[in-house]
């Protein structure tokens, strides 16, 4: 499963890369607002770091708006995607970025028709909200298991991108439910490292190597 990080926070994007731990970026228009940066200048710096996808949402809500600002948004980076939410217009204007060879991620899928409908579109990725759906009692995960099911059913090229994550659990869930991406907040990703019993042992492993008294070098 593949890792993109979700954030418009530039260090944060840095240093995970240099780890090798990214494999893209995705963006909103909340996460630009708290990012306090300008939204066309920050796409341009994340995708001269990361050579993986970087989502830039529209704001449009018109086809002809989503059109106009997506093309705009086209010319930053060979690897800016196109953000468009999963509305009747946001399917219009996925279907003609399609047709034109530009990458999409259809957002803002809270159910497995909408993700049909994505694919049928020619959606590159599509984004189903795991954490909002959780936030509401309802099952996240389920929707990813449905629509992996019906992308496999018809062999559809769309690639799910698990979105609203918000934990480590979700990461595993998501995995083996079948995503082919998530899109994790930095600190989640980091996290991922994290075992008790492995910091137990290396503290042994630093006593017990200290008392030898060798050195490898
Ligand atoms: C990513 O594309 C989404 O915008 C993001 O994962 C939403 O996450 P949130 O529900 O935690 O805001």
């Amino acid at each position: 499963m593949k890792f993109f990080v979700d954030t418009a926070i530039l260090s944060e994007i840095e240093e995970l890369n240099d780890y090798g731990l990214l494999d893209g970026v995705t963006t909103n228009p909340s996460l630009i607002a708290k990012s306090g940066r300008d939204f066309k200048e920050v796409i341009a710096e994340i995708c001269a770091v990361v050579s993986g996808p970087v989502s830039a949402e529209v704001a449009a809500m018109d086809a002809a708006g989503m059109m106009a600002e997506g093309d705009r948004l086209a010319r930053i980076a060979d690897n800016v995607v196109i953000k468009l939410p999963l509305t009747l217009d946001g399917l219009k204007a996925c279907r003609h970025f399609t047709a034109k060879g530009v990458k999409t991620n259809v957002t803002l899928c809270f159910s497995a028709n909408q993700a049909l409908l994505a694919a049928k579109a020619g959606a590159t990725f599509i984004s189903p909200f795991v954490g909002r759906l959780d936030d509401l009692n309802l099952d996240g995960m389920a929707l990813i298991r449905d629509i992996r099911t019906i992308y496999d059913n018809f062999g559809y090229g769309t690639n799910i991108l698990a979105a609203s994550i918000r934990s480590a659990n979700h990461v595993k869930e998501a995995a083996l439910a079948g995503a082919d991406v998530a899109t994790i907040p930095a600190a989640v990703i980091k996290g991922l490292a994290s075992h008790t019993l492995t910091d137990k042992g290396l503290d042994q492993f630093a006593k017990d190597w200290a008392a030898t008294g060798q050195s490898i070098l």
